[in-house]
């Protein structure tokens, strides 16, 4: 089971005046949906893009299942480990949603008929149906879109689920539906879910909810 691990994490950006994540410890266990709310620019998306490998800590550490990334191979931790999800969706638009869906079990040598029967399970899992998995991405509404970019992000593996804004672009009944997905996989099948979201509906419907202000986490709960 995935457990990330923040010890005393501070980030501060080149020739920035302050730590835009400031000296934060916290553990995200597995088969919980954590929510992180907070005002823009309190450092949401920095603190994300630190546990998705894609930054180190300027200091402290951010471990997985007991190793810290700075001794990990950042690319494979994010390949194998972390997927992400957005609330631009970042689908293929070239490819149709099936296509979407292969091409991560594609870049990981999957047979293209084994990676079509995963996609089309993925895909039916999120309420797809076999007629919209031919479509073009453009041909979606975009809470389908959002459904797909999740069924693409569970193609990986793996366990580790981000999302920045996942329903940022969605009306209430599509947002509902993301959220009843993203708990199911942490509550069902041991996913560890954590979102940035300014959307107090997801914020109330995860398990643990944190506040973040000048790159700190308010003690207080919400
Ligand atoms: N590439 C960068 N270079 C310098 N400073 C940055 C960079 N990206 C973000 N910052 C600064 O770091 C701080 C935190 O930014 P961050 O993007 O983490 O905020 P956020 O909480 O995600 O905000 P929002 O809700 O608007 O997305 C802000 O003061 C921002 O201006
Ligand atoms: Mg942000």
């Amino acid at each position: 089971m995935p457990n990330l691990l923040l010890e005393n994490v501070t980030y501060t950006y080149k020739n920035a005046s302050r730590a835009a994540v400031s000296g934060i410890s916290c553990r995200f266990e597995a088969g919980n949906v954590y929510a992180i709310v907070g005002p823009s620019g309190s450092g949401k998306s920095t603190l994300l893009s630190l546990l998705a490998g894609l930054d180190l800590p300027t200091e402290g550490k951010v471990v997985f299942d007991g190793d810290s990334l700075a001794a990990l191979d950042l690319d494979r931790y994010r390949r194998e480990s972390i997927s992400m999800i957005f609330q631009s969706f970042h689908l293929f638009p070239l490819l149709t949603v099936m296509e979407n869906v292969c091409f991560p079990m594609e870049l990981c040598k999957v047979m293209p008929k084994d990676a079509r029967l995963r996609a089309a399970a993925l895909l039916e899992g999120v309420g797809i149906t076999k007629e919209q998995m031919d479509r073009f991405p453009s041909k979606l509404s975009g809470g389908e879109r959002q459904r797909v970019a999740i069924a693409r992000s569970l193609a990986s593996n793996a366990k580790i689920i981000l999302g920045d804004e996942p329903t940022g672009n969605l009306d209430a009944a599509n947002t509902q539906n993301i959220i009843e997905i993203l708990c199911s996989l942490a509550h069902e099948k041991g996913y560890c879910v954590i979102i940035v979201t300014h959307d107090s509906e997801v914020a109330e419907a995860a398990d643990v909810a944190l506040r973040m202000r000048d790159g700190q986490f308010r003690t207080e709960s919400l």
